[in-house]
């Protein structure tokens, strides 16, 4: 591993973040503006897909007149990125953008290629063509990169990359898009894989907030196959720290694990969900537990067994862990959807997109 550099912090003043109405995104934003000691820019590029949504961060648009820009836009758009790289003089790149759900990569991979593999390369030769002022190019991904787990060991940053759904597999690829643009043309670039996130403003397909929402409302809870596939779970403001410090201190050209210490069966975890709203008390079902709800439907096929991250490069290199134990992060997230129902019913009617259409649009042309 090379020597550890210096902070970057000073040298990072206009920060494009791609993807950055989208859950991880959106509360990596957050965290930068609100929580963290980043003075500079951010300009935040999306296409506002079925998983973005530009009212994630209004309050910071209006609280950060100065530092926040949002366009609306393609990665796999050219024009559009030399014309941000030179207008907003970027000089740093944290890259979130993709499209991330391993179900839908099954029903249809293409925008999956598309995005994921064809929008990093563009992204990418936009930062070699910007080289001179270029600081960083961090490329958020994932442990589904290394494939799946047997009952025991860690995914490791030597751990082969074995990717089985069409999701992971366009994540390896781009990280290996990365490592060349490092190798060859020496972009500076960094990398992290990390494990599943939860937290509030995730689109509510995915397990937890399905979960959260199904159980709310009263709806059946699937669980793929017999429901033991694992998954280590990362509450996504530990993300958000992790990326930041890898941002500021990581070594270039190297890769990071970042784990959430906490093993779950997915019905462990539709369980706990359901015991939790129990005890809550939250209305609509009859003052019965919901784990009646669950119901055992055709597993997903590629279904990988177990994730599990060994992060200790991060922790001994960077002094990261994760501050938020699996209890306590579920119960904040559970709490921020039972408040939040409002984001709940427009991300369910996709407003927001219909609307957002008219205000920001922003071509290459
Ligand atoms: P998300 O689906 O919630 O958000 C993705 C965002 O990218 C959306 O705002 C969407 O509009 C935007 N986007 C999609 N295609 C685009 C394009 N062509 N141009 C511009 N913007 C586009 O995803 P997420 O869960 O926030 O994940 C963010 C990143 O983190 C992804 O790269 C994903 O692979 C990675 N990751 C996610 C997890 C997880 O558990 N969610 C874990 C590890 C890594
Ligand atoms: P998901 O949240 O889609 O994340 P990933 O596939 O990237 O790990 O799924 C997490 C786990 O939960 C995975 O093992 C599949 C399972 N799952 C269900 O059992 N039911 C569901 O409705 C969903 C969305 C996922």
């Amino acid at each position: 591993m090379n020597a550890m550099p210096e902070n970057r912090i000073e040298k990072i003043t206009n920060l494009l973040v791609t993807g950055g109405c989208g859950f991880m995104g959106s509360n990596f934003i957050r965290y930068l503006l609100n929580e963290s000691d980043y003075t500079g820019r951010i300009v935040n590029l999306d296409k506002l897909t079925y998983a973005g949504n530009y009212e994630n961060l209004i309050d910071i648009e209006s609280k950060f007149p100065e530092k926040y820009t949002f366009i609306k836009g393609d990665i796999c758009d050219e024009k559009l990125l030399h014309k941000i790289f030179k207008d907003f003089n970027i000089n740093s790149v944290c890259h979130f953008a993709a499209e991330s759900h391993v179900d839908r990569s099954i029903a249809d991979p293409d925008e999956f290629i598309n995005t994921n593999i064809f929008g990093t390369y563009q992204l990418l030769k936009a930062s070699k063509d910007y080289l001179r002022d270029l600081t960083l190019f961090h490329h958020v991904s994932t442990d589904e990169v290394y494939g799946s787990l047997g009952s025991e060991g860690y995914f490791t940053e030597d751990t082969p990359y074995k990717p089985n759904s069409p999701y992971s597999a366009s994540k390896a690829s781009s990280d290996h898009i990365v490592r060349a643009f490092y190798k060859t043309f020496n972009v500076p670039v960094t990398i992290s894989n990390s494990s599943n996130n939860y937290g509030p403003y995730q689109f509510p397909e995915k397990l937890i907030p399905l979960t959260i929402l199904n159980a709310m409302e009263v709806k059946e809870i699937p669980i793929y196959g017999k429901g033991e596939n694992v998954r280590d779970w990362l509450y996504v403001d530990d993300n958000s720290k992790a990326i930041w410090l890898i941002i500021k201190k990581g070594s270039i050209g190297e890769s990071y694990n970042i784990g959430g210490n906490a093993e779950y069966r997915n019905i462990k975890i539709s369980h706990l969900i359901c015991d939790l709203l129990y005890e809550l008390k939250v209305p609509k079902a009859n003052n019965k537990n919901r784990k009646n709800l669950i119901k055992f439907v055709k597993d997903r096929p590629g279904h990988d067994d177990r994730y599990a991250i060994d992060y200790s490069k991060l922790q001994d290199s960077l002094g990261w862990e994760p501050e938020e134990s699996f209890n306590s992060g579920i119960l904040k997230t559970i709490h921020w959807y039972l408040n939040n129902k409002e984001w709940i019913e427009a991300v369910k009617s996709g407003e927001y997109r219909r609307w957002i259409d008219q205000q920001y649009q922003f071509s290459s042309a």
